[in-house]
């Protein structure tokens, strides 16, 4: 099968990259890199996640992370709910989509939202019910689908299994986490293959993170299936707080990179992104995860001293 045209590009910074930072990150900087980010083209930008602030201290401003940003017409800004009380808040906040996420091994489930895959379900049903009612547009993600820190290998029937439950009450789009960022090409392409016998490579989405430095690779095999939705991180910041060891998402600049080199349009300017990316590793005090980033910034520093 050929590559997609297109592909929309789901940024993952605000959320997954700083939901694992150690040191407080300013409301300030969330604010300018949500907006910086939604102005780069970007079709969506995950602005937050409404879930206990004792679980995940980061994101514990999220209603006014909400509050301040500029809102660009026709840019999402999801945020993770994964319970009736995150979507209150969510409402509250006036978002237009709400994610809820679950996982397909039930340790990972367990320490990171409390609860089994079957109870976790339970609670997603009424909130993409009522989240659905109100008008909003409900994402599934599904965590550990090629390797749990706590399982190791993970069956692709479990994930299909999720992904479905996730599709069939309601979820626009799956998105299939590798959170540990373990897999490999040929099993990142059966997975998909797995999981598109139950909700169709239409709806589902690639969200790799890099931690083995397969992520690129990765998306590219699952592309030629017809996936054609990413979820990627600036300066691929990020990790989960419940996967110890895990690094970022894909860096947004890599994918960018990627996919323009192939002609593949995404909407997003790359040297906008780059320049945020290397914004926000300074203010982070983090070395930039992008390896795009990272050459951009040596070339346009060699241009000024040339
Ligand atoms: P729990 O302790 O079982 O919940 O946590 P509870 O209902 O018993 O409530 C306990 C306390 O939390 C109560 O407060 C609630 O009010 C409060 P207290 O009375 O003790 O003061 N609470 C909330 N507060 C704010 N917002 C809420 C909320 N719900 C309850 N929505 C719970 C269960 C799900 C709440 C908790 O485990 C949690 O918040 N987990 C979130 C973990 C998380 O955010 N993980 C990272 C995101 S997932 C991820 O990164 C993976 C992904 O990127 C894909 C991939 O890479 O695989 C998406
Ligand atoms: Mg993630």
């Amino acid at each position: 099968m050929a590559f997609p045209e297109r592909v929309r590009i789901v940024e993952m910074g605000p959320r997954d990259g700083l939901q694992n930072e150690k040191a407080v990150v300013p409301t300030d900087v969330k604010v300018a890199l949500v907006e910086r980010l939604a102005d780069s083209g970007l079709p969506a930008v995950e602005a937050g996640a409404f879930v206990s602030p004792r679980w995940v201290p980061q994101m514990a401003d999220t209603a006014e992370v909400l509050a301040r940003i500029r809102r660009r017409p026709g840019t999402m800004y999801p945020v993770l709910v994964p319970n009736e009380k995150g979507l209150e808040a969510a409402l509250a906040a006036g978002v237009e989509e709400v994610a809820v996420f679950g996982a397909a091994s039930e340790s990972f489930s367990r320490k990171n939202i409390n609860c089994s895959i079957a109870e976790s379900l339970d609670r997603f049903r009424p909130v993409a019910a009522r989240a659905r009612e109100a008008g909003l547009r409900v994402r599934g993600y599904v965590s550990c689908v090629l390797g749990c820190p706590y399982e190791g290998e993970v069956d692709p029937a479990r994930v299909a299994e999720v992904a479905g439950a996730l599709a069939g009450m309601g979820c626009y789009e799956v998105s299939l986490g590798d959170t540990i960022g373990v897999g490999t090409p040929a099993k990142a392409r059966a997975m998909v293959q797995a999981v598109s016998a139950t909700v169709p490579v239409d709806r589902l989405a690639l969200h790799f993170h890099d931690t083995y430095g397969q992520a690129l690779a990765n998306i590219l095999a699952c592309l030629e299936l017809g996936v054609a939705v990413v979820d990627s991180s600036v300066a691929g910041l990020g990790g989960c707080p419940y996967a110890k060891g895990a690094s970022g998402n894909v860096a947004t600049e890599d994918v960018l990179y990627m996919l323009h080199g192939m002609g593949i349009a995404t909407g997003a300017d790359l040297d906008a992104v780059a320049a945020i990316g290397s914004w926000i590793s300074a203010k982070l005090g983090r070395e930039n995860g992008s390896r795009v980033g990272r050459a951009l910034a040596a070339r346009d520093v060699a241009a000024t001293a040339g």
